[in-house]
């Protein structure tokens, strides 16, 4: 069956607030380069417009994890599939993501980072969803919250699909 994707949030909205988060970090990493991670794949879409609007050096690097579950939940266990390539120590890191669910693979995540003593490490997240949080997570910055829908777009995919559509979908069957 072919699934009807509505719009929730437009390509012109979500471009609009990428300008926005990345004048505010412009702002506040005024002097410094800023190391941002990616969380594969979800957060690659998001993490380029933002780096490309943003003036302030930029460097990359990325991490793959996953979370066990039965396909619509997680158990909680967060399993490390790709470590990163550089080291974090003494840079300011902020990692990307592309939704805040449950908000274990972040807490998961900003454990893991911050015992590699970075001089600071943020988290910025392009959708939250905070009707779902299981573990409070500390956000730097969101970019829209969310309704506890499965959306999909800019980068979140449903079975690997629609990663690629421009905007922020919801299936609508
Ligand atoms: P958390 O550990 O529950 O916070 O999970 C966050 C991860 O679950 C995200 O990085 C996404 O990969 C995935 N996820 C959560 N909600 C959605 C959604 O609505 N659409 C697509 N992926 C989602
Ligand atoms: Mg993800």
């Amino acid at each position: 069956m072919k699934e009807q994707i509505g719009v929730l949030i437009s390509e012109e909205e979500v471009d609009a607030r990428i300008a926005e988060m990345a004048a505010e970090i412009d702002a506040a990493y005024e002097g410094k380069t800023v190391h941002m991670i990616g969380i594969l794949k979800g957060s690659v879409f998001f993490m380029c417009e933002l780096s490309k609007k943003m003036k302030t050096p930029v460097t990359l690097d990325f991490m793959s994890v996953s979370s066990y579950g039965d396909g619509t939940r997680s158990s909680g266990i967060v399993k490390l599939n790709k470590d990163l390539d550089e080291t974090v120590e003494g840079k300011d890191v902020i990692i990307v993501e592309d939704i805040l669910d449950s908000g274990r693979t972040l807490s998961y995540l900003i454990k893991l980072l911050g015992e590699r003593k970075p001089a600071s490490l943020k988290v910025i997240t392009l959708l939250d969803k905070p009707e779902r949080r299981v573990i409070p997570v500390d956000l730097y910055m969101t970019g829209f919250v969310v309704p506890d829908r499965f959306v999909v777009g800019y980068g979140l995919d449903c079975a690997q699909k629609y990663r690629n559509l421009p905007y922020i979908g919801v299936i609508e069957q």
